[in-house]
């Protein structure tokens, strides 16, 4: 295995030093970082198309326009879409999950309803759906997850069922990596009448999703973590289901015409795209999926799963080092404790030598619970890691243990 990463050059971002160490950034699960295509991108529309899109008939606006719905075109594209259509931009996965929950969960859910997840979910991916039980009386079910991290599929079959209205779980966990046998997940829970939703946001940077061969009926991501802006992410919907669906936010644009007595609806997808888009966020977010398709999931799966194995082993052989979640069926995540020394202080000694790591209960209390724990280190990988990066992090907990342990 090559010790740099190829990729690495294409993100300026990488090539700085923290304080006399050379960056190395193992928090991608986070954000990753962004590729110059992805700033060029961005700078262009607000240098050159810069105006608002749907509502001119002005040079710029159509050049805007364009951009931004050709965006929406290379977002459906990469995750398998039938049509652009099915495509809804929005903030983020935290907010394509709560779109789900009140536009088609609110109106539809009552009491002796049931809304079934995962014990390794987001908090994004918990919340919305507590709050949709708060307003419907709907009940939430948790599906639990065995020791090495995986899912427990038979405790997902078990707690599925006739009241099942809705099954929401992660395509991969952003705490641990685990992947979740998704398609798997989706026939069961469609066998059983519910609609699913899957939260894509951990999975999208690193492998193929094909929407229609998986079967889900709403997918949820975000661009930051697949290479692209910040505020801006997907909700892809079967379209019949967002026909079917009321708007969640009224605004601008997501009206056909107002009156005072009566107004009437935009189609779809515009009918959910209240207010002025993050049009640059957009036009990013569409560099960012031209990216992963120039170098292709194949590539990126590769250097992740050698780095990720690399790093298991690494990580396995340092006395006092515990990984947390070692599923087979795994994305490029490290998490783990040090023996008698605090996850923060893990990152804080990590950080002086210049990695990045996170520590904390990354969004996923119920999972940290599930291990006994309050919080972990977490090393996230991409492709513009190298097994050096892994060695810096290697020499940086053993420095840890050295003063702490
Ligand atoms: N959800 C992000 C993470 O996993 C912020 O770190």
């Amino acid at each position: 295995m090559k010790q740099t990463s190829q990729f690495a050059e294409a993100f300026p971002a990488l090539n700085q030093h923290v304080g006399d160490k050379p960056l190395v950034y193992l928090d991608s699960a986070a954000t990753t970082q962004k590729p110059q295509c992805v700033i060029d991108a961005v700078e262009h529309y607000y240098e050159n198309d810069n105006a608002n899109i749907h509502r001119g008939v002005h040079q710029l606006s159509m050049r805007a326009t364009k951009a931004y719905e050709g965006a929406r075109s290379k977002v459906a594209s990469l995750l398998g879409a039938q049509s652009s259509d099915e495509i809804i931009f929005v903030r983020g996965a935290t907010e394509a999950i709560n779109l789900v929950a009140q536009a088609w969960g609110r109106p539809r859910l009552g009491a002796g309803d049931e809304v079934l997840i995962t014990e390794m979910e987001h908090h994004s991916n918990i919340v919305p759906w507590q709050l949709l039980c708060e307003q419907t009386g709907a009940a939430l079910k948790v599906a639990s997850v065995h020791d090495d991290g995986s899912l427990d599929v038979d405790s997902f079959k078990e707690l599925l069922g006739e009241h099942t209205a809705v099954a929401a779980f992660a395509h991969v966990s952003n705490a641990i990596g685990t992947v979740n046998p998704v398609k798997e997940l989706c026939e069961l829970a469609s066998a059983a009448g519910a609609v699913t939703i899957v939260d894509g946001a951990q999975a999208t940077g690193h492998m193929k999703v094909d929407v229609q061969s998986m079967g889900c009926d709403f997918y949820a991501t975000s661009g930051h973590k697949m290479f692209g802006p910040t505020g801006i992410g997907c909700l892809y919907g079967k379209h019949a289901l967002l026909e079917e669906m009321e708007p969640w936010q009224g605004g601008g644009d997501m009206i056909l015409s107002v009156s005072f007595e009566e107004t009437t609806w935009n189609k779809v997808p515009f009918k959910f795209e209240a207010g002025t888009p993050n049009i640059a966020g957009a036009i990013g977010l569409g560099a960012a999926c031209d990216y992963i398709s120039g170098i292709g999931y194949d590539a990126i799966q590769e250097v992740e799963h050698e780095l990720l194995a690399y790093g298991t082993d690494v990580l396995s052989n340092i006395d006092g080092v515990t990984l947390i979640g070692t599923a087979r069926q795994k994305c490029a995540i490290l998490a783990f404790t040090v023996d008698g020394v605090h996850p923060h202080d893990v990152g804080t000694i990590c950080d002086h030598e210049g990695v990045a790591i996170r520590t904390g209960n990354h969004c996923a209390e119920p999972l940290m619970h599930r291990f006994g724990l309050s919080a972990t280190c977490r090393a996230s990988l991409s492709i513009y890691n190298s097994p050096a990066d892994i060695d810096a992090l290697a020499t940086a907990i053993r420095k840890a243990i050295t003063m702490l342990g």
